[in-house]
């Protein structure tokens, strides 16, 4: 039998670090796919500008999801508004890395919010899934979780425990029917490219392309709709899985896509 129903017609969704660029084109992805969204940040005027984005099928809530009283109230407030909860897209993120000179409480922060939140909102969601019979649960991991990049230690850190966290969350919510996967974007257009290259999209897409088979960032939109159909019935057999939606980033070896061996007979 066919249907023309949206993909996530009928599915509430909590995205976390809806605020930014990135987040937003998640939140109207979603949206357009059919959905109901609470969206959660910590920045309020951000958070605002994307529920004004969003439209009627969007509500939220200005929160830190490092506490877990906070993480309680986004639970409760989104069952009550939408009727229950079908997916957790776990994308808020701290980018707070000094290396190698790294010290204990950045360290403890970024994986308090990177990680450890992320595991709080899955435990904090788990019944309101299995009320509705299953789920789905997206963490945002990254390019950053299998390469060394210079001077960044936490935050690749924390990403590589995301994909592994994916792991046992699947593992252990498999019977309740929740499936857990993470997609690991390489560079795409957001809020720190945004910022770092004055607005410059050219500029970055010329950065971008030796290490992208694309040649170019990824836009927001195009893993939206990884994270989308992750979210979506359409992947009822994934679980367990990094989806890598990243222009061949993780695809391409230390040679680059420019032909080495040319340079022997030189
Ligand atoms: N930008 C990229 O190129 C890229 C590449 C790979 C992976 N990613 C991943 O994609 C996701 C989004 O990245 P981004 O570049 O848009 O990041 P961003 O910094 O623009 O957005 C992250 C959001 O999380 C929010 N946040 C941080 N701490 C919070 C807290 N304690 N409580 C609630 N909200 C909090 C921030 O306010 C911000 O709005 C991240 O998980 C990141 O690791 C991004």
């Amino acid at each position: 039998m066919t249907t023309n129903a949206a993909p996530l017609e009928g599915k509430v969704a909590i995205l976390t670090g809806a605020a930014t660029i990135f987040g937003i084109a998640v939140a109207k992805e979603l949206v357009d796919q059919g959905a109901q969204i609470y969206l959660v940040d910590i920045n309020s005027a951000g958070l605002e500008e994307a529920l004004n984005q969003c439209g009627a099928a969007a509500s939220g809530l200005c929160m830190d999801i490092t506490s877990d009283t906070g993480i309680s109230e986004i639970v409760s407030q989104t069952a009550a508004t939408w009727g229950g909860i079908d997916v957790l897209i776990n994308l808020a993120c701290s980018y707070e890395d000094s290396g190698a000179d790294s010290t204990r409480e950045e360290w403890m922060n970024t994986f308090n919010v990177n990680v450890a939140s992320a595991a709080m909102l899955a435990q904090a969601v788990r019944p309101h899934m299995i009320q509705r019979g299953g789920g789905s649960i997206v963490n945002l991991s990254s390019i950053s979780s299998k390469v060394a990049q210079i001077g960044r230690w936490t935050y690749p850190v924390s990403k590589a425990a995301m994909v592994q966290l994916t792991r046992n969350m699947a593992m252990d919510f498999a019977p309740d029917h929740i499936r857990v996967n993470s997609v690991s974007p390489g560079w795409t257009w957001s809020a720190i490219m945004d910022s770092l290259s004055g607005g410059n999209r050219e500029k970055t897409d010329a950065v971008a392309a030796p290490f992208h088979l694309t040649q170019r960032v990824g836009d927001p939109r195009e893993v939206a709709r990884v994270i989308a159909f992750l979210c979506s019935e359409a992947s009822s057999v994934v679980t367990g899985a990094d989806w890598a939606a990243d222009g061949g980033y993780s695809a391409m070896g230390p040679e680059q896509g420019v032909p080495a061996i040319p340079l022997l007979m030189e």
